[in-house]
């Protein structure tokens, strides 16, 4: 480790410092070797755990690690390495993972998308594997019992082609980036633009398989209602290795219609969103309208504005929602031509962005090699924003520059019937929208990092008179290491009392139940990392 020594230090120093590292060193290689000993006495013998197996040593170590990081924030020599990467290509390599890993004294991280907003699936301070779930990307629709399985390293775009393949009329309620993995996705909620209607995907997932920490695979069934309501929102990572879950599909019309209506603050955005506001979480459960303010280049030469975007989608034809929307948004003036009707896999790629025309195809593209660096926070909104305070964020945004961009997520209808104990998700009745807000830079270094991350902070300080409050509530899905970290300290109280800070945060009144979930099925807390659940008082 390097300190900021003022001097050097006197060479007895060196050699214990060499001398120590030295024992650290070997009691690691000690417990890899180990390890990996242990792998393919645990493994089936059909199916070789060597091929699954990519330590710095194997020539495609490097490309198998970044091929799942899509953030650059996490891409540079300093980012923490896994001692190897478990890349399981049988369902033994997992469960020899973690009884191996656990006999070793290994951590491990569990990655099924990579898309983890903090790096935790794949980053560890402590050295640590990665269990690498990417093969596990089996899909098996079954449209006449309208339900799915669906292994945790295949991403929604992979669920959505499926799904479409089999059927024009039926969708899943989920995130909006089809490289998103639902090993992740699912388990720390999953929301997308048929939330008003449906839910979350949690609040659609009827069965579920899973590792835990003896090596056991348990279903809905053999784990019980208490695990299962665990990991439908409370993150796999704190409870054991998720394989699969089962999914109910949703209906959908043949026919849906979109639209993404722009407006700056010349053209009077901030009106506009104001009236959103009052109306986005009450109009009916088939419109969901998102607005995306952001910073963009105004008509004047190096001049920069705001504009908001309106990104809607609505289950029924255009010719039902121009009057709607007559009656209850006239501020956004929406048009005929400014709405597309299209089948629901064509609008999943609408709101991916991928432009007019684009095959279908395009939702089994694999994340491509990430080229910009982000930083996401979330907050939740009970009350309008007044004017004032939505021009003393432009005023921010503006200043961070083409970079900063915020998501405002209307809640209400469905999301308003489910009770705050249904699932460790707590953020039901009473928000009328979620925030998540984004700082993204191409420049690369330490110093032009530590810049965007204290800019992303002040927009949070900034915004605080706004949101929730006692709790300041966060979504467990856009990961933010700011709002508190586990303690490594091996005092139960005092690890449980670090985890209250985030705990209360992402779960509010559910935290005590997952951490006497917890307490039940991973007393030793194997499954861990900078914001998981501990085992209870
Ligand atoms: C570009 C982008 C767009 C997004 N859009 C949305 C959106 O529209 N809606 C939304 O709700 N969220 C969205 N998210 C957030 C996303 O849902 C979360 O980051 C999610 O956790 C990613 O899942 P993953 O499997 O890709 O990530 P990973 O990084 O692989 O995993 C995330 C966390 O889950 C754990 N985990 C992963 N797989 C397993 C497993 N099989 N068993 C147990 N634990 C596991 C990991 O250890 C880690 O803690 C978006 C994120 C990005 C980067
Ligand atoms: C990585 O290298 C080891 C040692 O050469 C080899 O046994 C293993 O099969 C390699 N991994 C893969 C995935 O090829
Ligand atoms: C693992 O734990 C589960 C749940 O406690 C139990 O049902 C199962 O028998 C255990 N399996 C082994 C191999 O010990
Ligand atoms: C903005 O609002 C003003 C005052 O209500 C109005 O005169 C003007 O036409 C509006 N501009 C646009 C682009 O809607
Ligand atoms: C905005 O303007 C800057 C120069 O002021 C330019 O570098 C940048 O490319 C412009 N962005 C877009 C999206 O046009």
């Amino acid at each position: 480790m390097k300190t900021s020594c003022q001097r050097q230090p006197s060479i007895p120093i060196i050699l214990a410092i060499i001398l120590f590292s030295i024992s650290c060193a070997n009691s690691d290689q000690v417990n890899l070797d180990m390890f990996f000993r242990c792998l393919p006495i645990n493994s089936s013998p059909f199916y070789p755990v060597s091929q699954a197996i990519y330590t710095p040593n194997n020539a495609s170590f490097l490309s198998v690690l970044n091929s799942y990081i899509i953030n650059r924030r996490f891409l540079t020599s300093a980012t923490p390495k896994p001692l190897a990467i478990i890349a399981a290509k049988h369902i033994s390599h997992i469960q020899a993972t973690v009884i191996c890993a656990q006999r070793y004294g290994l951590e491990i991280r569990i990655r099924s998308g990579g898309h983890d907003y903090e790096g935790l699936s794949f980053v560890s301070n402590n050295p640590f594997l990665v269990l690498d779930m990417f093969n596990f990307r089996a899909i098996d629709i079954d449209i006449a019992s309208e339900t799915a399985w669906v292994q945790a390293g295949a991403t929604l775009g992979e669920v959505y082609y499926r799904i479409a393949e089999k059927s024009k009329v039926h969708a899943f309620p989920a995130g909006v980036c089809p490289t998103v993995g639902t090993g992740g996705h699912f388990s720390g909620g999953g929301y997308g633009n048929l939330m008003r209607k449906y839910g979350l995907s949690v609040d659609n997932i009827i069965d579920a398989q899973i590792v835990i920490v003896n090596g056991s695979i348990l279903d809905r069934k053999s784990m019980g209602e208490d695990v299962f309501w665990a990991i439908r929102g409370g993150g796999g990572a704190s409870f054991g290795v998720i394989l699969s879950w089962r999914i109910k599909l949703v209906q959908v019309p043949s026919m849906v219609t979109v639209f993404n209506v722009k407006r700056t603050l010349e053209q009077n955005a901030t009106d506009v969103v104001y009236r959103w506001q009052h109306v986005a979480d009450k109009l009916p459960k088939e419109l969901f309208i998102r607005a995306m303010p952001q910073t963009v280049n105004g008509s004047h030469k190096g001049k920069k504005t705001v504009q908001i975007s309106f990104i809607g989608h609505y289950l029924g034809k255009s010719e039902s929602l121009i009057p709607l929307m007559n009656v209850r948004f006239p501020d956004l003036r929406l048009q005929q031509d400014d709405c597309s009707e299209m089948t629901w896999i064509e609008s999943t790629l609408f709101w991916a962005y991928f432009p007019p025309g684009t095959p279908t195809s395009a939702l089994l593209v694999r994340p491509s090699k990430a080229d910009f660096s982000f930083k996401s926070k979330s907050d939740y909104v009970k009350e309008p924003i007044p004017k004032t305070g939505l021009e003393s964020m432009w005023k921010l945004l503006i200043k961070i520059g083409e970079g900063g961009w915020m998501q405002w997520n209307p809640y209400g209808g469905r999301m308003s019937e489910i009770p705050e104990s249904e699932t460790p998700f707590p953020h039901r009745a009473g928000n009328i929208f979620k925030i998540q807000y984004s700082v993204q830079w191409v420049e690369e270094g330490t110093e032009a990092t530590n810049d965007y991350l204290k800019l992303s902070r002040t927009l949070y300080e900034v915004m605080r008179p706004y949101v929730s409050k006692s709790p300041r509530e966060a979504f467990l899905n856009y990961k933010d290491l700011d709002i508190g970290i586990a303690s490594s300290s091996k005092n139960r109280a005092i690890l449980i009392n670090s985890a209250r800070v985030y705990g209360s945060k992402y779960f509010k009144g559910n935290l005590d139940r997952l951490m006497h979930v917890k307490t039940s099925i991973d007393p030793n807390n194997f499954f861990k990392n900078e914001q998981s659940i501990p085992p209870g008082p």
